[in-house]
């Protein structure tokens, strides 16, 4: 007769009221996919008192995550509480260190320590598992690392943060600006606590640090991601990125490239046919390419009680059916160091600038392109305010450090009225 598997989690909110809810719901279901009872011994919380809709009373309470972690009677510690430092990482050392095995939604931590986690894992024979990290609901950990094993990855794309997709749908659809878009995400919850995780793409960022490791089978590097966030996107951008049959995406990708490991979670103009140009909402999505399978496409809810929870849930299950993979589809001590490259590939480019309405202003910046070697290969003037001319440009691809050179000349012209924006264009 086998043991039941026994649950401690650090963590009511979202994503612990809804692994309670599965817990319980699908008691029969997870006994018959895993062949053991998967029971819930222990919780702790912040604020015990806290109405949540859901009894706590069969569970033993603990104040503290780490008296919770490392409990006998718990066998799995779910640590859905969150925070890069602090408790969460302080009970998930404690929890392996008394040899648990750890699932948790925290991306902010692995993308920071997973190194160190991982290594104290796997010296320990124990698991770290984190589906609910990356994009929610979406199985991307267990394809990157089991389903597509076979293959070299060769890029790692997508839209991972649906507070951000949420806003630069509203501003498109709605015609809000960044402003009112963000206001009414923040009115509806989508917002973290601390609005920059999101908007300023930190949050999205650590999703995509956690995959390129997989991916790549290297250390995760979050310090070595260029990150920009959504917060100077205007809806004039949004409307002219429309107006050239774009959208505009906060889009994350890692690639290899000659010189290394390319890693960028940016807003960039995507095709609006394309998958990600046609993803709305919260809605995420990740695209993996592989040498043998080519492309892959996966969409689904990045947030939310029940999609976290199912993520979480089938951590718990593979633990349950006695799966245990290393943290990030290989050995910690094997990964390798990442080689940064800053954005090395060439791309075309969306500028967007307001030019003095005065003879030879065009002139001027198309010389400065010519100057640095891009090409234009799409010009539109819009109508003008008799002072000032918006101007859009479309180059044909070129690299980052050449399209700096010529932004820095622009600014040096007297023909410039506010700097130019500037996003790259990503196909797919
Ligand atoms: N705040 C995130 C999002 C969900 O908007 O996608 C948690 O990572």
């Amino acid at each position: 007769m086998t043991t039941p598997l026994r649950l401690g989690i650090a963590g009511l909110g979202t994503v612990g009221i809804g692994v309670v809810k599965i817990v319980r719901q699908h008691a029969a279901l997870l006994k018959a996919r895993t062949g053991r009872d998967i029971v819930i011994t222990a919780i702790s919380a912040r604020n015990r008192d806290k109405d949540r809709g859901v009894s706590m009373s069969g569970y033993a309470w603990e104040d503290d995550p780490v008296a919770l972690a490392t409990r006998d009677d718990v066998d799995v510690y779910v640590e859905v509480m969150g925070g890069t430092d602090g408790p969460a990482k302080v009970s998930t050392q404690a929890a392996l260190a008394a040899g648990k095995d750890v699932v948790t939604a925290n991306k902010a931590m692995l993308a920071i320590h997973g190194q160190a986690l991982a290594e104290q894992a796997e010296a320990a024979g124990r698991v770290i598992r984190y589906e609910a990290a990356v994009a929610g609901g979406i199985p991307v950990i267990k394809a990157l690392s089991e389903g597509l094993a076979g293959n070299e990855i060769t890029r790692v794309m997508g839209v991972m943060n649906g507070t951000c997709n949420y806003i630069l749908t509203r501003m498109e659809k709605a015609g809000l600006s960044y402003q009112e878009a963000f206001a009414e995400a923040d009115g509806l919850g989508y917002v973290e606590a601390d609005p920059t995780l999101d908007v300023g793409g930190i949050d999205a960022g650590h999703k995509l640090t956690l995959l390129s490791a997989i991916a790549f089978g290297t250390k995760p590097d979050f310090d070595g991601m260029e990150l920009e966030g959504i917060e100077r996107v205007s809806i004039d951008d949004i409307r002219a990125a429309a107006d050239m049959g774009y959208r505009i995406k906060l889009l994350g990708v890692a690639q290899r490239t000659g010189r290394g490991l390319e890693q960028r979670m940016q807003p960039c103009l995507v095709p609006a046919n394309s998958p990600l140009g046609q993803l709305e909402g919260g809605t995420n999505m990740v695209v993996i390419e592989g040498d043998a399978v080519e492309q892959i496409v996966l969409r689904g809810p990045g947030a939310g009680e029940g999609p976290t929870a199912s993520a979480v849930m089938g951590d718990v299950c593979d633990i349950a059916r006695g799966l245990r993979l290393p943290t990030f589809g290989q050995p910690a001590h094997t990964l390798e160091t990442a080689t940064r490259a800053r954005s090395q590939l060439p791309a075309p480019f969306y500028l967007r600038m307001e030019l003095m309405d005065k003879p030879g202003a065009l002139a001027k910046i198309a010389t400065i392109l010519g100057n640095s070697g891009i090409s234009i290969d799409r010009m539109r003037q819009y109508d003008h305010d008799g002072t000032n001319a918006p101007v859009l440009i479309v180059t044909h691809k070129t690299s980052r450090a050449a399209l700096d050179d010529a932004l820095a000349a622009m600014e040096t012209t007297d023909v410039i009225s506010t700097a130019p924006v500037a996003l790259r264009i990503e196909h797919l």
